[in-house]
């Protein structure tokens, strides 16, 4: 599994990871045993959150991660409605309890809300300076808020910016993406299977996935993932409850798209107009 670097000056990171949302509500045996598999196939860069069940996805992370807690890149989230300055490093020890952990390898801030990031950011930096964390950064951030962020935190703190991003979803690359390449913050695509509503193979964008696949013995949904990380910058979390989809996600290391596979996809799946609530630039 290829390695980036997660943002300016962060390690080398899996380019593919395992997302947490709702994997506490399945088959509890088969999702550690999901985790595990992907472990084991290098997507070593795990994406929970302190509301996933609130607390249980991280309970079961811990389960999928003993033993093994070095190998992994650990990462969860703070509810806006908890990052006040003292509310932040509540949060984070309740989380680190839950994983079993002594530290994360980055801690995000779920989505913006009422506390000033001055607020949140400065717990960040204790519990980094704590070694409770090693880096820290932020999810669902648009531009107008990650200049914000940038303008509290300067540059070369914030990590990366966890945002949707899927095949039928690409409204960061108008602003969001470019943002976060040009200062040096990773940009991890979230819910890259739209949350279970992937293009259906009766579609003509699910034709043509199939066609690419097949040119590759790969699957759509690998062909898929491939798309959403052509860029360096891009990091991918699908969550899987079964070691079979664990396989077969972390199996999209493998593949190779041409520049050709690549526009005809794009051409399939336009980008779309810019959102309208986002500032022009
Ligand atoms: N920061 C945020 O605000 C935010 C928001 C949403 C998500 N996230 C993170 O991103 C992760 C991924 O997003 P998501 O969970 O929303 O959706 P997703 O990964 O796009 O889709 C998950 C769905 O796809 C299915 N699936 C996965 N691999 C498959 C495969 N190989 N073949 C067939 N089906 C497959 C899963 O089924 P099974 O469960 O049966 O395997 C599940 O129903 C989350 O789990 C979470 O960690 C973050």
């Amino acid at each position: 599994m290829e390695k980036r670097p997660f943002g300016m000056k962060g390690k080398p990171v899996p380019e593919i990871g395992q997302g947490t949302w709702y994997i506490e509500t399945g088959d509890r045996k088969a999702a550690v045993a999901a985790l595990r598999r992907g472990l084991d196939l290098g997507a070593r860069h795990i994406d929970t959150a302190e509301m996933y069940g609130s607390g249980a996805a991280e309970a079961l992370v811990a389960e999928a991660i003993a033993g093994r807690r070095d190998e992994i890149f650990l990462v969860s989230k703070v509810l806006p409605g908890n990052a006040s300055r003292k509310g932040t490093i509540t949060a984070c020890e309740r989380s680190l309890a839950h994983l079993k952990t002594d530290h994360l390898d980055c801690y995000l801030l779920h989505w913006p809300g009422s506390h000033p990031f001055a607020e949140t950011f400065a717990a960040f930096e204790e519990l980094r300076q704590a070694g409770k964390i090693l880096s820290w950064g932020v999810s669902n951030f648009d531009v107008d808020e990650l200049d914000e962020a940038l303008a509290v935190a300067g540059e070369g703190r914030l990590a990366c910016n966890q945002v949707l991003y899927h095949l039928e979803e690409r409204a960061i690359e108008h602003a969001v993406l470019p943002w976060c390449e040009q200062h040096g913050v990773a940009v991890v695509g979230y819910s890259p299977y739209g949350h279970g509503s992937f293009p259906s193979a009766r579609t003509l964008g699910g034709k043509l996935l199939q066609k690419i696949a097949d040119e590759h013995g790969a699957t759509p949904r690998q062909v898929a993932l491939r798309f959403l990380l052509r860029r360096p910058s891009l990091f991918t979390i699908p969550k899987a409850s079964s070691p079979a989809h664990a396989e077969e996600n972390a199996g999209a290391a493998k593949i190779v798209l041409s520049e050709a596979e690549l526009a005809q996809i794009d051409q399939a799946f336009p980008r779309g107009p810019r959102p309208r609530s986002l500032p022009m630039l």
